[in-house]
């Protein structure tokens, strides 16, 4: 079984081929015209991945040392994500599965994060999901292998957002937060004490207040001193936001009884999550599941990869997903989520 994953869901433009058990390709085009704008513009976002679909398909396909006509199931990313990202890489999908009566599932981007876990790990069930990207941040339960049910998500940004638009602030280009993680590792994460948003109760998660604090404790600084100081400034701001992430997985777990996790999504790839979330297992006896930082971001691999848990646990499958024969949908009736 080889399954097809094409992701467009914000600015990479990826493809990538997997079997039973091996990833064979996993192409991703990422779009630099964003940069000099500050953050992704969903216009010219969906004209690049217009641009570069066919390319990136085509060389997933070559990688894999496959023609289309080796593969058996298509997936596609059908949502959440810009809408005008989406339709050219469900669009292209869809044309592709009509062309080639080829099967194709819808899959949903924020679910294919949790199950790029599936790539490198067998999970065992139930556990919970702690998925942090540039769009969302939640808290995710999975009684059992097909069920995420969120309990608990942001009020307003997200923490790879928080990221981006404090990393704004200090000067540093889009998507900022792999750069503040790098400052981070020289600087002192007691540096300065921002705010930890509802870190006290619940399994919501707030991260404006904490933007806004930066914006206030940077406007009586000079350059000079942001620049000596940019590695603590950093290293504090990933603290509280990490500290607060750790600290609602962990209350997530506990509250449930479940000793098991999996951290998902773009912001997983940051080394003071990782780090805490180690050490809060380690102190707990719990495991905590993490993906290699390739598939952390957004990759076409993990799309794949949920359609091959879609296809495993079939009866799971909602009814718009579900096959009219064996598994995969007609292309014509992918649903938006
Ligand atoms: O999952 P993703 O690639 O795309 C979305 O679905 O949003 O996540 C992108 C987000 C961006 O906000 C980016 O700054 C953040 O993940 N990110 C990181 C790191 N690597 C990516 N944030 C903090 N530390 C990192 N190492
Ligand atoms: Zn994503």
């Amino acid at each position: 079984m080889n399954i097809l994953g094409i992701e467009t869901s914000c600015d990479d433009t990826a493809a990538s081929v997997i079997n039973e058990s091996d990833v064979l390709s996993n192409i991703i085009a990422s779009q630099s015209i964003h940069v000099q704008y500050g953050g992704v513009v969903p216009e010219l976002a969906s004209r690049a991945h217009h641009h570069t679909i066919s390319q990136t398909v085509e060389q997933a396909l070559s990688e894999a040392q496959l023609g289309i006509q080796d593969i058996d199931l298509i997936a596609a990313t059908q949502g959440p994500g810009l809408m005008g990202s989406l339709l050219v890489g469900l669009s292209f999908a869809k044309g592709i599965s009509l062309a080639n009566q080829i099967p194709l599932v819808g899959v949903n981007h924020m679910h294919a994060h949790i199950f790029a876990n599936t790539i490198e790990h067998n999970l065992e069930f139930p556990l919970i999901a702690l998925t942090v990207s540039g769009g969302h941040t939640q808290l995710s339960k999975l009684s059992g292998p097909y069920t995420p049910e969120i309990i608990g998500q942001t009020r307003d940004d997200a923490a790879g957002e928080a990221f981006d638009k404090i990393g704004k602030l200090l000067g540093l280009n889009y998507p900022a937060g792999p750069k503040i993680d790098t400052l981070s590792r020289e600087g002192n994460p007691y540096f300065y004490k921002f705010p930890m948003g509802l870190i006290q109760k619940g399994l919501d998660f707030s991260f404006s207040g904490l933007k806004t604090s930066v914006l206030y404790y940077l406007q009586n600084k000079n350059n000079a001193f942001i620049t000596q100081y940019l590695n603590n400034i950093c290293a504090s701001v990933s603290h509280a936001i990490t500290e607060v992430l750790v600290t609602k997985l962990e209350r997530a777990m506990q509250a449930h009884s479940i000793p098991r996790a999996v951290l998902a999504g773009g912001v997983s790839a940051n080394s003071m999550l990782r780090k805490k979330a180690a050490a809060m297992a380690e102190k707990n006896n719990f495991t905590i599941y993490k993906p290699s930082f390739s598939y952390c971001t957004d990759n076409a691999a993990m799309i794949a990869a949920t359609a091959k848990v879609m296809l495993q646990n079939k009866s799971s499958i909602s009814h718009n997903q579900r096959l009219k024969e064996g598994f995969g949908i007609q292309p014509y009736s992918v649903q938006p989520v």
